[in-house]
């Protein structure tokens, strides 16, 4: 049977994300009552130090324009243009980093002067044609590899939407990072290098296209523009042949992915290098068959369903530091947050004050669903928060628990592996990386009906679906993927393979299926 069409089983279809569909009208932020904070006086009860099962690079984000966290003196509503989140996905190489530093370029954001000082610096590292990548790269070890290592951030507008590009590391080493990019992002641009025999070995199995395509379905990652690159090459020449070659290889294994290619993928040829087809559509002198759209008019009309202002707050954080109090900084994936606002930092209950929020570099009264936020807070000392916790409503509090049921799609398993209680891995859910033990298999899935098969199941093999109960050494907050699939879908790692994608189906600690 073959693995990836098992994938859909899982049903992790971009149709159920349509969680809180609101009406456009109703997108304007209006925040919960949430002045009654439960007097629990709660200690952090956590143990912190959680130690994984392998050592996997420290997930973090890098800043590329580095913005002055400075009081922004008008103070504006966020709301005018929607915000996504864009991760750059594909195999090492392919040009994700070069065509996110493009795009900053063409939209005016680097000058010349800039782009001149890094061909320079290109060439004295021997990496001539790494100088539009080194926009994105900004660390002396990325520039001295030409590989991404953390995930690059940067920002740029087109007319109906404001971007934050999340340029993801390739290298399979990275694959850690690369997740919590794409757990942020609502939409993703999939780079494929047309380059002979890049495709291919991007492509191949244990390559990252595979790995990357399939992560971000999992992780929530809803539509996917797939570039195709170096589409100015020499060995490729803005040949359609080699265009027409990988969408027609690429369309099925998206599918079995469980993307709906007709709705959620769309194709288009680019030069990331050059900047072709990106702010303006190819010119027929250079490629006379290609009608559809540039990359830019595709961003812009890439359509993700609205969130619910008005639903719970919650907003994993990601990252911390100290400024004038508490900083957390996350993406808000439910509901609103007005300065003034009282929370709890989840899992350790710890009732915190709203004393400001920002929004990029700007102070603004309130944000919404979608937006990348810092917010600076009182009642909490940074210490006591880690990447995973969760800023979370107080009257719909988030869940912590230590052991729940999932859904699992078993994956490829390392060789001699068998998946049965007392499974190890590492789990990644939303911003938590957090070692894991299986401690009960509950029932086998047959992958063609989707119902339980009968008999008692002890271990499955590769490409299994299968119902267990999972445990976890430290409290960590998520919720059942039905309720808020981004919270609520997961990756199992091990030795730097995902060996697993699920859903969260049960948070209560008994062992009902
Ligand atoms: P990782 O961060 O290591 O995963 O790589 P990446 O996908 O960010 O690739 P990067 O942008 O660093 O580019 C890798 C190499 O491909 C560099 O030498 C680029 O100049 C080259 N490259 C990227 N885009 C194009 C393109 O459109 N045309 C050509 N000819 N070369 C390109
Ligand atoms: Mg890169």
């Amino acid at each position: 049977m073959d693995i990836e069409a098992e994938i859909r089983a899982l049903q992790l279809d971009s149709t159920e994300d349509n969680n809180g569909v609101v009406n456009p009208e109703d997108a304007k932020p209006e925040v919960e009552m949430t002045d009654k904070v439960e007097e629990e006086g709660m200690k952090d009860e956590l143990d912190t130090k959680s130690q994984p099962v392998q050592a996997e690079p420290k997930v973090k984000d890098k800043e590329v324009s580095a913005p002055e966290d400075v009081e922004a003196l008008d103070e504006m509503e966020i709301d005018k243009k929607r915000h996504l989140n864009v991760v750059f996905i594909g195999h090492v190489d392919a040009g994700k980093s070069t065509t996110g530093g493009q795009i900053l370029f063409l939209s005016g954001q680097v000058d010349d002067r800039t782009i001149q000082k890094y061909e320079k610096e290109a060439k004295d590292k021997s990496r001539e044609s790494w100088y539009m990548a080194y926009i994105m790269d900004t660390n002396e070890e990325e520039r001295i590899k030409g590989k991404t290592v953390e995930v690059g951030r940067a920002h740029f507008e087109t007319e109906t939407t404001r971007f934050t590009i999340l340029d993801a590391p390739g290298h399979k080493s990275y694959v850690p990072n690369m997740i919590s990019g794409a757990a942020q992002a609502d939409i993703g641009v999939l780079v494929i290098s047309a380059r002979k025999g890049e495709f291919e070995t991007g492509y191949e199995r244990g390559g990252q296209t595979r790995e990357h395509v399939q992560l971000a379905k999992t992780l929530g990652v809803a539509k996917l523009l797939v570039v195709v690159n170096k589409m100015d090459d020499h060995t490729v020449n803005w040949s359609k042949e080699r265009y027409d070659e990988i969408e027609s290889k690429m369309t099925p294994f998206l599918r079995s992915s469980g993307y709906n290619v007709k709705k959620d993928v769309q194709f288009l040829p680019i030069s990331g290098l050059v900047g072709t087809n990106m702010k303006t559509r190819v010119d027929k002198s250079t490629c006379p068959w290609w009608n559809g759209p540039c990359l830019f008019e595709a961003l812009d009309s890439v359509e993700v369903p609205l969130r619910d202002p008005k639903g719970p707050f919650r907003m994993p954080i990601i990252d911390k530091f100290k400024d004038m109090g508490t900083v957390v900084m996350g993406k808000v994936e439910s509901g609103s947050v007005r300065e003034g606002d009282s929370l709890l930092v989840m899992p350790n209950k710890a009732q915190v004050k709203v004393l400001a929020v920002y929004c990029d570099e700007n102070k603004v009264r309130c944000a919404g669903p979608g937006e990348n936020l810092r917010v600076r807070l009182s009642g909490i000392e940074e210490e006591d928060i880690l990447s995973g916790f969760v800023l979370s409503s107080v009257v719909k509090s988030i869940a912590a628990v230590t052991e729940f049921t999932a859904q699992l799609q078993i994956l490829e398993l390392l060789e001699n592996a068998i998946f049965t209680a007392g499974y190890k891995a590492v789990l990644h859910i939303h911003s938590v990386v957090e070692e894991c033990e299986i401690v009960e298999l509950l029932q086998q899935i047959d992958p063609k009906t989707k119902k339980p098969m009968k008999k008692k199941v002890l271990f499955v093999k590769n490409g299994a679906v299968v119902v267990c109960r999972i445990q976890v050494n430290n409290l960590i907050c998520i919720e059942k993927f039905s309720d808020f699939p981004q919270l609520g879908r997961f990756t199992l790692r091990t030795e730097g393979k995902t060996v697993a994608v699920g859903k969260v189906t049960d948070l209560s600690s008994s062992s009902s299926a």
